[in-house]
Order: structure tokens, then sequence, then C-alpha cells
């Protein structure tokens, strides 16, 4: 089956047979006049060459400017003249709901990622966002999933990511099978968070009455590589899968099974009552449970003045974390490219101010609200309006802000490329922590100017005037 949310597209293929034309010219033209034909010949050949070798240095040189050096003013150079000019804000900003929707029987998947095709793009907008993901080797793929009340994402792996997932609505129950042949089943609802490490095969079945709205990350900039488990049995030669699973009348039984022709990535068949007659959810117990799940909305709030954070993440010191979360918090650390999920609160006119993380890029959707988004690096600001479905990113380093704007809260899901703790600066604890003389001469303002800004024994990490 042709699992075209999925699909990835081989390069096109150099023409090269102008160089055998070359050759079989120039020998009929030996026989004929030698002197002036093959002077213009040579000529010829020689602009062909000089040609081919400034075709391949430009090629050589957009390849190391748009894949090896994610420098800012390197990229700025390169752009305008191989790019259609693309408002600079899109390499930070994904406008979700706008991208293709891809259906299947039991829901539908939206994308903002990396492609390897250019044509898979929609817009120059989206090719700016998944160019700068791949650039930034950002370890960023986010991906939407809705799943309809029965359908199930079928169980399938992913080669190249780890996927942590985020409910934002409904009720699923999750199978994930690792490595030990140990099956790990458990319930998830919204504001619930789930792990998937890169290779475990996992499945998503909406129990609930309404639908599931999944926000799913994955930690790759590259394509991202999936195998549904439907298509892997169908690829498998039937005498080979009979010998394997050695069935109840062998081969004959192999056989009595038939391909779909629309792709079950999330299926739902229509006679599914006839087919399911004795449906159980069961739940593993929690040390199992909670190496793949988290309980985000339930756990601990970091309170701001403008807001609130909420974090599923490694922490060094896990002494505030309960039996459970230390589960996760450790499991997490024990994979390469994790990732960390939070939820982002801010109210209205609350500001979180400018900050960067120093081990992780950052992507983030809008779940509600609206906000001003700013992001401060070596080419000067951009800033940009985000609203709900809106995708960013924010690069490793680069200094960001987020101004609430709408009379809603604004909510923001984010994940962030570390499976570290995440480290993070503010504007004004590096501010103070820089010492007032240093300022002082930095600035050309007197010293004692700077004690007008004030140390609060609050974190305003987001504040409100
Ligand atoms: C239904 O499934 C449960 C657990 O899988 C099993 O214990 C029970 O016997 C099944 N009932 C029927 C009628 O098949
Ligand atoms: C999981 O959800 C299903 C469907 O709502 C329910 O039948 C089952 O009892 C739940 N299991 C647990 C352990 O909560
Ligand atoms: C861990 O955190 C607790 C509570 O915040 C604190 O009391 C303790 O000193 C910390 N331990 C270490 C080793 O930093």
């Amino acid at each position: 089956m042709d699992n075209s949310a999925f699909e990835m597209h081989e390069g096109t293929r150099q023409h090269v047979s102008f160089v055998g034309k070359m050759n079989t010219i120039s020998r009929m033209e030996e026989k004929r006049q030698r002197s002036l034909m093959s002077v213009f010949l040579v000529c010829l050949l020689a602009c062909t060459i000089t040609t081919a070798v400034g075709v391949l240095i430009l090629s050589l040189v957009y390849i190391n400017n748009t894949q090896l050096h994610p420098e800012p003013e390197l990229q700025a150079t390169t752009i305008p003249i191989l790019q259609k000019a693309v408002d600079p804000k899109f390499r930070f900003l994904n406008h979700l709901p706008k991208s293709k929707v891809f259906e299947f029987p039991g829901g539908t998947i939206q994308w903002a990622r990396y492609r390897n095709n250019i044509k898979d793009y929609l817009s120059t907008e989206e090719e700016a966002f998944g160019r700068s993901l791949n650039s930034q080797r950002s370890q960023m793929t986010l991906g939407t999933l809705r799943i309809k009340s029965n359908g199930l994402r079928a169980p399938h792996w992913h080669f190249n990511a780890n996927e942590h997932g985020y409910l934002v609505q409904g009720t699923a129950w999750i199978g994930v099978v690792d490595d030990g042949h140990v099956v790990t089943t458990y319930n998830v609802t919204a504001g619930q968070v789930i792990f998937f490490p890169k290779n475990t095969l996992h499945w998503i079945k909406n129990v609930g009455n309404e639908d599931c709205f999944f926000l799913l990350f994955f930690s790759t900039h590259d394509e991202l590589q999936t195998l549904d488990v439907d298509d892997v049995f169908f690829s498998t030669p039937e005498d080979i899968a009979s010998r394997s699973l050695k069935p109840e009348g062998g081969i004959n039984f192999i056989r009595t099974f038939h391909e779909q022709k629309e792709d079950q990535g999330v299926n739902l068949p229509h006679n599914l009552a006839e087919l399911v007659t004795n449906a159980s959810y069961t739940q593993s117990p929690d040390n199992l449970v909670w190496r793949y799940f988290y309980d985000l909305k339930g756990s601990k709030e970091y309170r701001f003045p403008g807001g609130i954070i909420q974090l599923a993440q490694y922490w060094k010191n896990g002494s505030e974390l309960s039996k459970n979360e230390k589960i996760f918090s450790t499991f997490l650390n024990q994979h390469q490219n994790a990732l960390a999920l939070s939820t982002l609160r801010i109210y209205n006119n609350g500001l979180r101010q400018p900050h960067f993380h120093f081990n992780a890029n950052e992507m983030g959707y809008v779940i509600s609200g609206c906000a001003k988004v700013g992001i401060i690096n070596t080419q000067g600001t951009t800033e940009f309006d985000i609203h709900v479905g809106d995708v960013i990113f924010f690069p490793i380093g680069n200094q960001h802000y987020i101004k609430s704007a709408c009379d809603e809260d604004l909510l923001f899901i984010l994940a962030f490329s570390t499976g570290d703790q995440l480290q993070t600066l503010d504007m004004d604890d590096y501010l103070q922590a820089t010492a007032d003389h240093i300022l002082a001469q930095l600035f050309f303002k007197k010293q004692s100017e700077f004690k007008k800004i004030p140390k609060f024994k609050e974190d305003q990490a987001i504040n409100l005037p």
C-alpha cells in the first residue's frame, strides 16, 4: 500500500547522454575539416566544461550554505538568488491549517516539516519553514493527527525519530511494543503526553466518542521514515509469512488476507462491529506505563505573574517528582535525541520575556489565543502575529519573546530538542547578573542609573504589567 502521508521521493535522475553525443560528432568531423572544426570543438568543449564546473561550484556553495553552515549571513545572501522572495518570518512560522490534509478512512494528518522533494511543499512559505528546520539541524518535525471515534492509527514504527505526543482532545488507548517483547498498554486523555522511542512499534486507538486530536513531535529534521504493519505484511512473500506465523491452514490462510485499496494509516472499517466482538482495553502496571506516558496536565505548575508553565522533561534533581514522574524523567534521559514537552499558558497581555535556550531548538503549536512573537538573532529582529493552529520554530540560542494579545489565554504546546534538562536564560536575569560598571561602559550610561532596574522576589519569566 502506498502510504501517501509518509511518502518519500527519489531525486530526479541526471541527464548524462550529451557527453556521448559530443564524442560521435567529433569523430565524424575529424575526417573532414580537421583544423577549423577541431578548434571550434575544443572551444565548445572548454565552454561546456567551464559551465559544468561553474554549475557544480554554484550547487556546492548552495548545498554548503543551506545544509552545513546555518550562519544567517550566508543564508541571507543565497536565498534572494536561488529562491523566490519569501517573507523572512516564514523561517520561524508555519500556518499549519493551510497545509495539505492527508485523508484516511479513520482520520487526517497534517505536517509542518522538511521535505526531500521541493514539489511536496504546497507553498514557498511552507518550503522556507521546512528548509529552516533542516538547515538548523533542528531535530524537529510536527504532525497533527485527528482520529475519528473508534478509528485506529495503525501499528507502525519510525526508523529515524523518537515521537512525543500531546493529546489535545479525546481519549485513546495506546500500545507500545519494545525490544523485550513487552507490550505496554494504557489509556491517555486530554492534557497528557505519550512517548514512543525510535523503532518501538506502537498504535493509537480512539476509545472515546469524540475525535482524538494529537500533536506529534518527531526528533528529526529529515524526512520521517515510517513503516505500517499492514504494509509490511502485504510486502512479505506468502510462503515466508506462512512459515513465520505457522497458521492453521498454512499458506491458504495467508491468502485470505486482502490489501485494502485505501491507505489504512488511520483505519476505520465500515463493518467494525462485525469484526471486533470482544475488545478489552487493559492498563499495564505503572512501572511500565510511565516510561511511555506523562500526566503533564497533572504535573507541577510553575506559576508566574503572567502565566503558567508545565514541563515533561528530564530533571537533574528529581526530588520534587512523584515516583511515577521519576520513571518518565529517567527513561527519557536514556534515549538519544529525546525531546522535552511543555505547556505555556500566558494570560491576556502577559509577556513571556525575552529569553533563549542553551541546549535546545524549540517548536510550538498554538492551541488557543493569539500573540505577538519576536525573534532576535544576528540578523536583527523578526516580529509577527500568531493564531490558533500556527506552528513556530525558535532555533537554539535565538532570543525570543511572546506577548499574549487576545482576551483568551494563549496556550502553547512546546517541544525542545533535548533529552536533558532544558537550559534557559531570561533577559532580566542576564542583565541583573552583569556587573553595573560593565553595563555603564557598554551603554554609555552612569553606573548609578542601573539601580533603576528593579530586582523582583518573584520570577518574572512571564510578567504582567
Ligand atoms: C473476551 O476477552 C477477554 C480478555 O481478552 C477474555 O478473558 C474473554 O474470555 C473473552 N470473551 C469471549 C466471549 O471471547
Ligand atoms: C480505558 O478506556 C476504555 C474506554 O473508555 C475503558 O473501557 C477502560 O476501562 C479504560 N481503562 C482504564 C484502566 O482506565
Ligand atoms: C534538589 O531540590 C531540592 C528541592 O528543591 C533541594 O532541597 C535539594 O537541595 C536539591 N538537591 C540537590 C542535590 O541539588
